[in-house]
């Protein structure tokens, strides 16, 4: 494996995703343009909210099973193993099933990947000092970029998609990303997949408004990268953080309510855009799963199930999968 870092995402994207998004009459924008640099250090400070319970009870779980987790991902593979890691960001709860992968095998290539080169640089930092024994290579890119250089590497494949970030998927694009897995694993490759599992809404609403108001400022990040990178003009105050429950798509859904009727001029799209008051622009869906849907999303991309873990509260569970033969 070698010259692993690309560009991150072209700005031309960015560009793309804001002009169809605002121009459609449903007014919507993709979840990825909240991961720039800024966006990034407010997703940090949410997993660490007591509102937030995915990161802790997931890490909770890594903590109880990472080696019963470990021996089944590495249960197949015959040579050295490159974990590839989707959408890693500062990869701090992988330290410890990392760990528990160094522990069963001298010959573990961790390649963190992720679209925002800093929390990359900080998972490599931090594991230089923690694991020195294990290899680090992070890849600044996509998840579809990731997944095709990983096909052309030595050794069999790990792939890890952790913190239910797969439930920021529509199910057609989650099954899709997960078919991608399965044709990049190989004949030994496992996968390991974290999901939030449905449960009451009085502990799933607060993790999308947090009292401090954190996620409503990670929210409206996406209006203040616009005005960074696209000359737009929004007025960050003219909109407020919205966070629903939708029964049809078991999703909490994030938007972003404009508080007053206005025009927004985005001077590099030379775009204007009209807001009726009350109008929302949706930003994310964060779906929530069941065991029948999780197996739902496996059994349309070829995959099979090998084990699953999950905490005492059945909040959060992770799964083992493989190639179905
Ligand atoms: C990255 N992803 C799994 C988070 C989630 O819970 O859907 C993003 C997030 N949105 C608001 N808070 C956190």
């Amino acid at each position: 494996m070698s010259a692993l870092v690309s560009s991150a995402l072209a700005s031309s994207e960015v560009a793309d995703a804001v002009r169809r998004g605002l121009s459609a009459p449903r007014k919507a924008l993709p979840p990825f343009l909240f991961y720039d640099r800024e966006g990034s250090d407010l997703f940090e400070q949410i997993t660490l909210l007591p509102e937030y319970y995915l990161t802790r009870t997931e890490r909770g779980i890594l903590a109880r099973d990472a080696d019963s987790i470990a021996a089944r991902l590495l249960a197949g593979a015959r040579g050295p193993v490159a974990v590839l890691e989707l959408g890693a960001g500062t990869a701090t709860k992988t330290d410890l099933l990392l760990a528990a992968m160094v522990r069963a095998r001298s010959d573990v290539h961790f390649v963190p990947a992720d679209v925002s080169p800093t929390p990359l640089d900080a998972a490599r930092t931090r594991l230089a000092a923690s694991l020195p024994q294990l290899r680090v290579s992070p890849l600044v890119g996509t998840h579809g970029d990731a997944l095709r250089r990983a096909v052309a590497w030595e050794g069999d494949l790990v792939v890890l998609f952790l913190g239910s970030s797969i439930g920021n998927y529509a199910d057609d694009d989650a099954a899709a990303l997960l078919a991608e897995v399965q044709s990049a694993l190989g004949p030994r490759g496992t996968f390991l997949l974290g999901v939030d599992r449905a449960k009451s809404l009085s502990t799933m609403l607060p993790a999308y408004d947090d009292a401090a108001g954190v996620t409503a400022a990670f929210n409206r990040n996406m209006l203040a990268r616009i005005n960074r990178e696209l000359g737009g003009e929004f007025d960050l105050a003219t909109f407020r953080h919205v966070a629903l429950w939708n029964e049809a798509t078991s999703a909490i859904e994030m938007h972003l309510e404009s508080l007053v009727a206005q025009t927004v001029r985005i001077g590099v799209l030379d775009m204007t855009v009209r807001f009726a008051r009350g109008e929302r622009v949706h930003t994310e869906s964060s779906h929530k799963y069941t065991d029948r849907h999780v197996q739902g999303l496996f059994q349309a991309a070829g995959l099979a199930p090998v084990a699953s873990f999950e905490d005492a509260e059945r909040w959060f569970s992770l799964h083992v999968t493989r190639r179905r033969a």
